[in-house]
């Protein structure tokens, strides 16, 4: 069994990504990346926390615009508005989940989908689906540099992918679509999800639910990615039994020090990728 080791890759990507700001600052060019947070989840807290403290170790400007949660979607547009017209800005980013009243999707379109630094905007989406891409969102963009670095074949492989949500499961099936695996998007309604991970090569778990993958379900030397993340007694574990499941896998990810850091290191690179979108 090899690790998918995301904490390493991501080093690497990082250092090459302070190479590239540096360029850019040489140039007069300081990349911007705006990160909104709308209310006081705490685990959203961390999330951005992490992001801000990753684009100051790599040398990016990072804005952050923490909201009280009742503030309104209209007093939201409007913030997002104000940066997509300031041109220090080359990035934004809306921390997920909003408050209910908010409409997701409104405050996504709000966004210059040049600086969909996310790329969740349906231009890049739109653009995903069909093969010519603008931003890839970064969590499955972070999956799929783990697969490149490990050599990992995708051309004819077959993908069971558990969890169909638009941050990661359904940019990842077209991401694989596109590299000509064959992708099963399983999600709450999937009939024997036992009997699709079974006769899968790969198995991806976007869920958030401990245990949801077990040895069992998975077929010898298969290849296992693990994008949960759930806190079972003060401890971050993912959504596969890895003790037990890492006895049968080729490859796995290890949780944490798997896609989460891959995430972090890819928004870094949309950020500077947006300042060659923005034309400045
Ligand atoms: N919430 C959970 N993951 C993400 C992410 O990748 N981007 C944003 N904006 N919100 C999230």
């Amino acid at each position: 069994m090899i690790l998918l080791d995301g904490k390493t890759l991501s080093k690497k990507i990082r250092e090459q990504i302070k190479g590239r700001v540096e360029e850019f600052k040489n140039r007069g060019i300081i990349p911007g990346l705006a990160v909104i947070l709308v209310g006081d989840n705490p685990a959203s807290q961390l999330y951005v926390n992490m992001k801000t403290k990753a684009c100051e170790d790599v040398g990016i400007y990072s804005i952050n615009h923490r909201m009280p949660a009742e503030i309104s979607e209209k007093e939201l547009i409007n913030v997002i508005k104000m940066l997509n017209d300031n041109p220090m800005v080359h990035g934004i980013l809306v921390q997920l989940p909003l408050p209910k009243h908010i409409k997701e999707e409104n405050v996504i379109e709000a966004i210059d989908y040049k600086k969909d630094v996310d790329g969740f905007h349906p231009y890049s989406v739109g653009r995903l689906v069909r093969g010519n891409p603008l931003f890839y969102p970064c969590t499955p963009y972070g999956i799929m540099k783990l697969f490149e670095e490990y050599d990992i074949e995708l051309r004819g492989k077959d993908v069971v992918i558990v969890g169909a949500g638009n941050i990661t499961g359904k940019p990842l099936a077209s991401m694989l679509t596109n590299a000509f695996s064959t992708v099963q998007l399983c999600h709450i309604h999937t009939k024997e999800l036992e009997k699709k991970t079974k006769k899968a090569d790969i198995v991806i778990s976007a869920v958030g639910k401990p245990k949801l993958i077990t040895k069992d379900m998975v077929k010898e030397g298969c290849v296992i990615v693990d994008v949960g993340i759930s806190r079972v007694d003060n401890r971050v574990v993912g959504d596969v039994d890895f003790e037990n499941v890492s006895e049968k896998a080729s490859y796995i990810t290890p949780v944490p020090g798997g896609v989460g850091p891959m995430t972090i290191a890819m928004l870094l690179y949309n950020t500077v990728k947006a300042i060659e979108i923005n034309g400045t």
